[in-house]
């Protein structure tokens, strides 16, 4: 069944591409340039003509025709190379509070802002894998997980076996399937023995991930909904905390939960000699019905319990996300509205805006934008 799924969604070829096309308006909006720079520089030759159909309709530019348009125009995003890599953890030990997706959007949102990103699935279920189009039961082998990095008889000594490339240019991932799972009863059976082979794992993956970030402008990783050991390790990994959750008041209490959880941690942590600290960490409201009430009071109580912690612009709730998951995609690579137009387009410009607050805190770590300290954050909350 998951086969005829995948074939169905990822026709003709039966493998996961990207249509997406941007029209000359939105590519100059993009770049935050006007139409005419675009002309003048595919008249004067720098870059090359635009797309156009066998009838000589105009295409729109693919992601990659994007990328190379910031390059020549040098209009790219990426960070300064002494600007240290965002590693974000879309985390909270609530299971469905929409971690995947959350993680998924993010990347393919910085993806066509024209970011260089990295998705890391540390999560056995492997709904990002599935996502990003892989099937993580067929075409993914334990040896192309974590796993042998991670694992207590680990055969590999740093990440970059893993890294797969995607269906977009710029975005790479390292992908998971369910045997991952076993590096959590491994890293568990080794706790019970004293804290140092545990400690040990902790920072190999900040270490690991550190390396590779060097790459990228944004690593986001997807941990499993619980407080089990690989989760551990991410939060460590991590060096910002993204914590979705919907409007409701089970995601609402688990959440409360997760965070006094964390403070615990990162005690234990401390005393184990592990000292984490985040450029930043935000709550997202993931699903967010406006036309329900008890959303609207939900998000009240959020907003008094979690102050300026909490992101001013929630993600809508939207079918647009769920039939998009359902062909295992994201709303960025829909080419054409799967509902109305009018859904397709409003829950596109809510992403967008969701997103690019997370975007502003990862510039800001570049040095790039001056809001609030964090310090000031974390007080008013
Ligand atoms: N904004 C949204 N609008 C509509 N559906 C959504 C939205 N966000 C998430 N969903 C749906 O909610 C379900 C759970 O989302 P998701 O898998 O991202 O959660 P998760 O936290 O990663 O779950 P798990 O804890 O199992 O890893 C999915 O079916 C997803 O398509
Ligand atoms: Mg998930």
């Amino acid at each position: 069944m998951i086969k005829r799924l995948r074939h169905k969604a990822f026709l003709p070829e039966s493998r996961k591409g990207l249509a997406v096309r941007v029209g000359i308006a939105q590519a100059a909006q993009l770049l935050d340039c006007s139409t005419n720079r675009i002309r003048m520089a595919e008249e004067d030759g720098r870059l090359p003509s635009p797309p156009a159909s066998d009838t000589g309709r105009r295409l729109g530019y693919t992601i990659e025709e994007l990328l190379h348009m910031r390059a020549v125009l040098n209009a790219s995003p990426q960070r300064a190379d002494n600007d240290p890599p965002a590693i974000i953890a879309v985390q909270n030990f609530k299971g469905g509070v929409g971690k995947s997706t959350v993680t998924c959007h993010l990347a393919h949102y910085f993806a066509v802002q024209g970011y260089r990103v990295l998705v890391v699935d540390c999560d056995s279920q492997a709904t990002t894998t599935t996502l990003f189009g892989f099937n993580p039961h067929f075409n993914i082998a334990r040896g192309q997980t974590l796993y042998p990095y991670l694992s207590i008889d680990p055969t590999q000594a740093d990440l970059l076996y893993a890294v797969q490339r995607t269906p977009w240019p710029n975005v790479d991932l390292i992908p998971s399937n369910l045997e991952l799972f076993d590096v959590e009863y491994e890293l568990a059976a080794a706790g019970a023995d004293g804290g140092s082979i545990l400690a040990t794992r902790f920072r190999k993956l900040r270490q690991g991930l550190a390396d590779l970030a060097r790459s990228y402008d944004v690593v986001i990783l997807d941990p499993p909904p619980a407080l089990g050991t690989i989760s551990l390790t991410v939060m460590q990994a991590a060096s910002a905390l993204l914590v979705p959750l919907a409007a409701t008041t089970p995601d609402f209490c688990s959440t409360v939960q997760f965070l006094s959880m964390m403070e615990q941690v990162f005690g234990q942590l401390a005393d184990a000699g592990i000292r984490v600290e985040y450029d930043f960490v935000r709550l997202i409201c993931s699903k967010f019905d406006a036309n329900d009430p008890s959303h609207a009071m939900l998000r009240q109580i959020m907003e008094g319990t979690f102050g300026p912690a909490l992101l001013p612009v929630p993600i809508l709730e939207s079918a647009e996300i769920s039939h998009a998951a359902l062909r295992m995609m994201t709303v960025y690579e829909l080419q054409r509205p799967i509902g109305t137009a009018r859904t397709h387009k409003r829950c596109r410009s809510n992403l967008d805006q969701a997103m690019a607050q997370v975007e502003q805190l990862v510039r800001r770590g570049w040095g790039q934008v001056a809001p609030a300290s964090e310090e000031a954050i974390v007080h008013a909350a």
